[in-house]
Order: structure tokens, then C-alpha cells, then sequence
């Protein structure tokens, strides 16, 4: 078989190890060979492809980023978008691919394997809001930044006894936030699935500098404030309609300060929580899903994707993996409060 690789979406650590995985096995395994499609959907969709082959492969296990490239194209909000891969998928004798990507990249995976084109999925996203698996890789990561930054700012806040916001991505959910703040020993968290009360924020940190500590607040790029309490944020939209985010932080920052008359500072990791080298656990992670997806491809599957289920790695429909977002659930962010103030 002749089967193309695109990884799309906001890059994440680990995807360079999946693709290494995909291919290593494909060739070495069951002989068959590769096409790299360029920056997601628009490699198929405008044929911009590389050569992918063992050699290419060579090395990429620890590099973050990915070798093929990303981007947020949408081939269904273009004219004949379907119908353009097909063709340069024909044309390149492409029989098969292997989309590694998130909500959107799987979702356009999806809409492809139901007009007939044979394709797999590998779910990849810091966000880890993929429905029908545990885990994705990439999320481990970026808590691992996110909490080596939270450990070096507290120092700094209890030097200056300020207030250190961090703010964290995740725009529709709150696992960065989640995780790296209940590690990080966080004041309190902010997630966008629980709008946030800010007198109630106010007074953790009034809590916390009683005890003679300085507060850390994590937060989460998508969190907001309850209804009619401070300003909603507001930004541009990308090709699949999310808004561009970022700005919480300083939101806070300002209001933390005003209300309690603490000095007050935010940090933005942004995609610092995107870049460098996966965690040996999404090495791992990302290396077993490339191997099952290869696994899928050979044994004619389409339509499907590969999930992480406790210690298993499991088939599961695309349509089911894109249906619905995986949020932090209510008692999830229950056990984290405790911790707070
Ligand atoms: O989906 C992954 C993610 O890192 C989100 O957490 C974040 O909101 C978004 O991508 C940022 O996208 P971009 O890199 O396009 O600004």
C-alpha cells in the first residue's frame, strides 16, 4: 500500500514520535510506503507533499514540533475541498491516510472516510479534549511545563508577597489548568467550564496571604467570569470558528489588584506549552498509537481511530471520537477545590 501521513491542528510534543512509529513499522513490519503531506489538510488539498521514508524518520523521536509540518486549512470550508484530495490522492497513487490531529483535523478525517476515502486517526491535542480516549499525548507535556513554571513562580511571589497569575491554554477545557495547578500547589483554579465568582477569587487570596503565603492563580486561557460581574473577553476566529484567546490573565492581574490592593502579576506561558521535547510518557504514548494505527490501516480499516482506554489502546469510531468535547467534569474540579485559599 502506498499511505499518505499529515499531522494538522496546533502542533503538540509527540507527534514526531507517532509519525516515526507509523512509518518504522509500516515499512520495516509490512513493507508498504509513504507520502508526507505538508501542513495538514492543505497537503492533500493543494498536494504538497515530501518524501517519507525510514531515513526520514531518523532522530525524531525527542523533537518536538513536527516534520511534516502544520496548519489549521479546513478542506470542507473550500470549494470542492473533498473532491481536491481525492483527486491528488489518486494522482499520487495515495491508497490510505493516517490524520493525526484534534477535534478539527479529526472532524475533517471523519467527514472524508463517510464520502469513501480510507482513513485512521491518532487524536493529539495539549488540550486533552478529545472524547473516547483517556489520554492524549502531547497534554503531559505541557503540564510538565506548566508546572516547572508554577514551582519557580512561587518563589518569586513569596519574595515580593505578590499575587502571580498564570495563565495556561485550553479553550473549551480545563485539564492544563487542572493538572498543572493541582501539582503546582495552585491557589485557585480557573477553568472555562466554571465560571468564575471574582469576590470569591479575592477572597482565597486574601485566605492565603492571612496564612503567610503568596497565592499562585492558574488559569485558563478560556476561562471567563460569571455573567455580568467583569468584561467577556473578545478575539478573531479561525478557519474552524474558535476564537483566538488570551487576556484573562491581565483581566485578573488588574482586578486582583484593584479589589484587594495586592501587587499583582501575570504570566503568559502560551505555546511554550506547545514546544521542545514530549515527556517520556507521551514518547511512549504517541509511539503506541502510531503502531496501532499502522496496525489499522494494514487490516483495511477506515473511519476509525486509535484511544488510549486505562492501559489499552483500542479502536474507536472517528464519528464517536469528534461528537463531543471531553471537559473537566464537576467532581473532577471538586477535588482540586479543596486545595483552594
Ligand atoms: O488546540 C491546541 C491549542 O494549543 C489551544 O490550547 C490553544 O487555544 C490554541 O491551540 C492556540 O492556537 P494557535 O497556535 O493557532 O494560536
Amino acid at each position: 500500500m502506498r499511505i499518505g501521513v499529515l499531522t494538522g491542528g496546533g502542533d503538540c510534543p509527540g507527534l514526531n514520535a507517532v509519525i516515526r512509529a507509523v512509518v518504522r513499522k509500516g515499512v520495516e513490519v509490512y513493507g508498504h510506503e509513504f507520502v508526507g503531506f505538508r501542513d495538514g489538510w492543505k497537503g492533500p488539498l493543494e498536494g504538497l507533499t515530501m518524501e517519507l521514508g525510514v531515513p526520514q524518520v531518523r532522530g525524531i523521536l525527542p523533537r518536538g514540533g513536527t516534520i511534516l509540518g502544520s496548519s489549521r486549512t479546513n478542506p470542507l470550508k473550500v470549494d470542492n475541498g473533498v473532491e481536491r484530495i481525492r483527486e491528488n490522492l489518486d494522482r499520487l497513487g495515495v491508497d490510505a491516510l493516517v490524520a493525526i490531529g484534534g477535534e478539527d483535523t479529526l472532524g475533517v478525517a471523519t467527514a472524508l472516510a463517510v464520502a469513501g476515502l480510507t482513513v485512521v486517526g491518532v487524536p493529539k491535542t495539549i488540550d486533552n479534549d478529545l472524547g473516547a480516549t483517556d489520554y492524549t499525548f502531547g497534554f503531559d507535556t505541557a503540564v510538565q511545563i506548566a508546572v516547572e513554571a508554577i514551582d519557580r513562580l512561587h518563589t518569586t511571589a513569596e519574595s515580593h508577597h505578590r499575587v502571580l497569575i498564570v495563565e495556561v491554554m485550553g479553550r473549551h477545557a480545563g485539564w492544563i489548568a487542572l493538572h498543572s495547578g493541582l501539582a503546582g500547589g495552585a491557589n485557585v483554579i480557573l477553568i472555562p467550564e466554571q465560571p468564575f465568582d471574582i469576590d470569591g477569587v479575592c477572597r482565597y487570596i486574601e485566605q492565603r496571604f492571612a496564612s503567610h503565603y503568596a497565592p499562585i492563580v492558574v488559569v485558563a486561557e478560556g476561562a471567563t467570569p460569571k455573567a455580568g460581574t467583569i468584561a467577556q473577553q473578545e478575539g478573531e476566529l479561525d478557519a474552524f470558528g474558535h476564537m483566538r484567546l488570551g487576556g484573562i490573565g491581565l483581566l485578573l492581574e488588574r482586578e486582583i489588584e484593584a479589589r484587594t490592593g495586592y501587587e499583582s502579576r501575570q504570566t503568559v506561558l502560551g505555546h511554550v506549552q506547545r514546544g521542545g521535547t514530549p515527556t517520556a510518557y507521551d514518547r511512549v504514548l504517541a509511539t503506541r498509537f502510531g503502531l496501532h494505527a499502522i496496525d489499522a490501516v494494514h487490516g483495511g480499516e477506515s473511519g476509525v481511530m486509535v484511544a488510549l482506554r486505562g492501559t489499552d489502546i483500542v479502536r474507536v469510531p472517528l464519528e464517536e471520537a469528534t461528537r463531543e468535547l471531553k471537559t473537566v467534569p464537576v467532581e473532577r474540579y471538586a477535588e482540586a477545590e479543596v486545595f483552594f485559599g
